[in-house]
């Protein structure tokens, strides 16, 4: 019944079938004005619990939150032909994990994030490539990889469902399956919508 599990378990499978969606998910978030952003970001972990994002404090969509902004992540899993939308809570993600997966990630990434810190922050605006090429160049020149420790504005978030939405195009019968889970006092109870 909690539809947190169907999602571990059909992107495993999404996995195993090379699906291109499998490690990814798309987050839309709304500002107090109403205006909507949506943004692909890789999706670090799902538990029965909740899904593991990383992200730049620096960026707009850490402000957002920050702001309490709801949020929808939608999954779709091409391979599965099954999409998943998720909302609920969210909370910071624990500094010492943050700290820890922060050193597997790839150099250039790792650099990135030194440049949100010393330069510019994410998403904002810059004069040039050339500049910002520049910026990495002496980053590089300036800070051994080895060496690298997470900046402090490295964040991570979880994101606590309480609402998730199923929709199965895969039937036989060709007849969709939609289905809403909503959470309460703990427990998991479903309806079906009309697809
Ligand atoms: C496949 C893919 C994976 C991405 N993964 C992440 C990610 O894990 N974290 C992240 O901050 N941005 C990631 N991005 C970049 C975001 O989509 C986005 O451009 C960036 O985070 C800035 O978003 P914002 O201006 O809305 O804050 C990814 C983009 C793509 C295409």
């Amino acid at each position: 019944m909690n539809p947190l599990t169907n999602i571990m378990n059909d992107r495993a499978e999404a996995r195993k079938q090379g699906d291109s969606n499998a490690d990814t998910c798309f987050l839309a978030l709304a500002d107090k004005d109403g205006q909507a952003s949506v943004r692909t970001l890789v999706l670090r972990e799902i538990t029965d619990r909740h899904v593991v994002l990383f992200l730049n404090r620096t960026s707009p969509k850490w402000q957002l939150f920050q702001q309490g902004a709801n949020y929808e992540l939608l999954l779709w899993y091409t391979s599965m032909q099954r999409q998943y939308r998720i909302q609920g809570t969210m909370q910071p993600l624990d500094r010492e994990i943050v700290k820890q997966t922060w050193q597997r990630r790839p150099q250039g990434s790792k650099y990135l994030d030194y440049l949100y810190q010393e330069m510019a922050p994410q998403s904002s605006e810059i004069e040039s490539r050339e500049q910002l090429a520049n910026e990495i160049q002496r980053l590089k020149q300036s800070y051994k990889v080895d060496d690298m420790q997470a900046p402090a504005d490295v964040g991570g978030i979880e994101l606590i469902a309480n609402r998730v939405e199923m929709l199965d195009l895969n039937r036989e019968d060709r007849i969709h399956d939609r289905r809403v889970f909503s959470l309460q006092d703990g427990l998991w109870t479903v309806k079906y919508l009309v697809p």
